[in-house]
Formats: C-alpha cells, sequence, structure tokens
C-alpha cells in the first residue's frame, strides 16, 4: 500500500546508497520515525534530540533493538521519564521482529492497522510511521492538530470528548485522503509531509494564543472570522 513518490525521495539518496535494499531503507526510516515519534509525546524537541541521535548511534535498526537488554534500553531512556514508552518499544520491536518473515527485508509493517497490533502503537503513533516513513494516506491527530482543525472548521467543542475526538480523527482521515489525491498540485499534499505540516501548523502558529497574522490558512478559518459550524455537525458551545 506504500507509494515511492509519496516518500520523501531525500532518504533514499542520504541512506539507500549503500546497496540497501528498498526495504532495508523503509524499515530504518520506519524505525527513526518511531523512535522519535514515542519519544516526542511527552517531551520536547531540543529535549529529545540528543537521545535520538544517541540511541540511533547505539541501536541502528529495529534488530539491534531487538537483541538488546531491557535494562540497557532503560538506562538510554533515563532522564526522558515515562518509562513505560521505553519498555513498550522494546516489546514493539521485538514482538516486530520475532514475527518477521525470513523473505521481508523490512519487518516494520506499512499499514496503520496492522502497526496497531503491535504493543505501545496506538492510532498516533500507527498514523505517523504509516504515512510520514510509507507515504500511506492515514491521518495523524496530536493536540495540536486537534486545535488547528477545530479552529479551520469553527468547532467550538472540546477536542478531548470522545465524540468530538472521533469526529476529528474522521475529519482528518478524510483531508489526508483528499490532498493525498492530488501530489502534483503541491508538495504538501503528500501525506507524511501533510500531516507534519498540521502537527507544525499547530505547534507554531496555531498555537493556544494563535498568531493569525502569519497563519497561511486564516483566509479560510471559521474561529478567525467568529463563525459558528455550520449547525449541520454537532457541535458543543463553549
Ligand atoms: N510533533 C511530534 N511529531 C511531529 C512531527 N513528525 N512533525 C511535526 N511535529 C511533530
Amino acid at each position: 500500500p506504500w507509494r515511492k513518490e509519496w516518500v520523501n525521495p531525500s532518504q533514499f539518496e542520504e541512506k539507500g546508497n549503500g546497496g540497501e535494499e528498498l526495504g532495508e531503507v523503509l524499515a530504518r526510516r520506519a524505525y527513526e520515525v518511531w523512535v522519535s515519534e514515542i519519544m516526542l509525546q511527552q517531551t520536547r524537541v531540543s529535549t529529545v534530540i540528543p537521545y535520538f541521535n544517541t540511541w540511533i548511534s547505539k541501536w541502528p535498526t529495529i534488530q539491534d533493538l531487538a537483541l538488546a537488554s531491557h535494562d540497557d534500553v532503560l538506562s538510554a531512556w533515563k532522564g526522558l521519564g515515562y518509562y513505560s514508552r521505553a519498555t513498550r518499544l522494546h516489546e514493539g520491536a521485538k514482538a516486530m521482529v520475532s514475527q518477521t518473515s525470513s523473505k521481508s527485508t523490512c519487518p516494520i509493517p506499512s499499514t496503520a492497522d496492522a502497526l496497531q497490533q503491535f504493543p505501545g502503537i496506538g492510532r498516533y503513533t500507527a498514523g505517523a510511521v504509516s504515512s510520514i516513513a510509507f507515504g500511506v494516506a492515514e491521518p495523524v491527530l496530536d493536540g495540536n492538530v486537534v486545535r488547528v482543525l477545530s479552529r479551520q472548521l469553527g468547532i467550538y467543542a472540546d477536542g478531548k470528548d470522545k465524540k468530538v475526538n472521533d469526529k476529528l480523527w474522521e475529519v482528518a482521515d478524510q483531508l489526508v485522503k483528499h490532498v493525498s489525491q492530488f501530489p502534483e498540485v503541491q508538495k504538501s499534499a503528500v501525506p507524511g509531509q501533510w500531516n507534519q505540516a498540521l502537527m507544525e501548523l499547530g505547534s507554531t502558529v496555531c498555537t493556544p494564543r494563535p498568531k493569525c497574522g502569519e497563519c497561511p490558512i486564516r483566509r479560510t478559518c471559521r474561529a478567525k472570522r467568529g463563525e459558528k459550524g455550520d449547525g449541520k455537525e454537532e457541535v458543543v458551545d463553549i
């Protein structure tokens, strides 16, 4: 289900020159996306960077991580907090490697559904790995994306509420599937780029106190216009 043209071509230029099989290149990329997304879940980017670099030097591939001792994994996580993240990453790596058929060069599945079968991989991580590493049109929804989509669409509701959250996942899903039909129109219409652009917009511009003057999508933003939803969807007023 992955499409080569939807995957950042630079990853092939950077890493694909050593005679590696395509599956190995994709596995490396997927592993790096997975590790970084787990590290970033409760920790800021500037803190994560040195931990990520050390981690990748120590265990460059998912196979290396699967062979590591749990004590070593925990000690590499020391200082990042929320240690269950490290444990589940390790468990997930061991499970994926042990389930890989000898014919396959990529132990990490490309679809969000298959990824979610493994320990510690929820909908967000599955969507991130599937879209960023494999170019599959799967959505991501984190707190930042909740804010961007809610404001853009005028959904004046609590994004943590189950019904609202489900609706936003559905919207994010429709959006990424829609834009990725037209990758030739704009580079950002590639699933991984699109998803990361939404997260980035939410963390830098569409912040809790938004910088609407700098926002590239302010013209279509319902919250900016002070409009509410169109009345057709279930919205909860704030
Ligand atoms: N926050 C967490 N993961 C991210 C990503 N891949 N892109 C932008 N912001 C993020």
